[in-house]
């Protein structure tokens, strides 16, 4: 039996920890026969520690971002070891709301090198910004992967997550939705600048999702044809149906 992996990334939703509880109750309650899935929600990091209590054995906690030092004068970050003490197993780092925001590949290195450093699983999500026909968004994502995963330790690549997430296809604001064909593309692309980088094994031991406008209707598609092992759901992972109903499409493939 083949495992995926359905990650929520709640992003600055719900306004009360009421709701995000509801949401996590109802989550586990919905999901306790499902066998093949592992299912990780990522809510804002100030319902970690309550939310602990509530998500049962079948959901993982994430956050979503974090600092790349242990400690010191970081005003508003938190630290990898202080995420792991608050129960967390994942963590999203580089966003692409991140990433627009001003965070740069290198720091998203360091990050995943200090995230990884503790025990926790790093969920990185790499993604070109726009499509052009002269492709040149496959220069940028080759820059982007290369100094993103530069320097990592080879035994780390296979407790790696890689979410392609292409802008354009994130959010309310999406130009269109991305095809599970463009997604398995450019999964193989990603995996051959990570080959050359370091090895093909290497390349091969990663496990990748993909993010951006999933639902129910594209989620198997994606999971069946988007040569990833499982998927980033943003808004839909809110909607306590819709996220079911994703989880179960994802454990009936399986
Ligand atoms: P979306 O967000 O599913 O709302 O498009 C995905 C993401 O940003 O991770």
């Amino acid at each position: 039996m083949k495992n995926s992996y359905i990650i929520a990334n709640w992003k600055m939703n719900p306004n009360t920890l009421r709701e995000a509880g509801n949401l996590v109750a109802g989550i586990a309650k919905n999901i306790r026969i499902i066998k093949n899935a592992t299912v990780v929600i990522a809510p804002p990091s100030i319902y970690l520690y309550p939310l602990q209590n509530k998500v049962g054995k079948k959901i993982k906690l994430a956050a979503q971002d974090c600092h790349f030092e242990s400690d010191g004068a970081h005003t508003g970050e938190l630290s990898p070891r202080m995420l792991k003490n608050a129960g967390v197993a994942y963590v999203i780092l580089g966003h692409s709301e991140q990433r627009t925001a001003g965070e740069t590949s290198a720091e998203v290195n360091e990050k995943i090198k200090a995230v990884l450093k503790v025990g926790l699983i790093p969920i990185v999500c790499i993604g070109e910004t726009k499509r052009d026909t002269e492709h040149q968004y496959l220069s940028f994502l080759e820059t982007q992967v290369k100094e993103t995963f530069s320097g990592i330790p080879l035994a780390s690549f296979s407790k790696i997550f890689i979410a392609y997430e292409p802008l354009w296809a994130i959010g309310v604001e999406a130009n269109r939705e991305a095809t599970p064909e463009e997604s398995i593309e450019m999964v193989i692309f990603i995996k051959r600048v990570l080959a050359d980088m370091y090895t093909t094994k290497v390349a091969e031991s990663i496990r990748f999702l993909y993010g951006g406008s999933v639902h129910p209707e594209n989620a198997h598609l994606f999971l069946i044809h988007g040569g990833v092992h499982g998927l980033l759901v943003g808004r839909d992972s809110l909607n306590l149906k819709k996220f079911t109903k994703i989880i179960e499409i994802t454990n009936g493939l399986n």
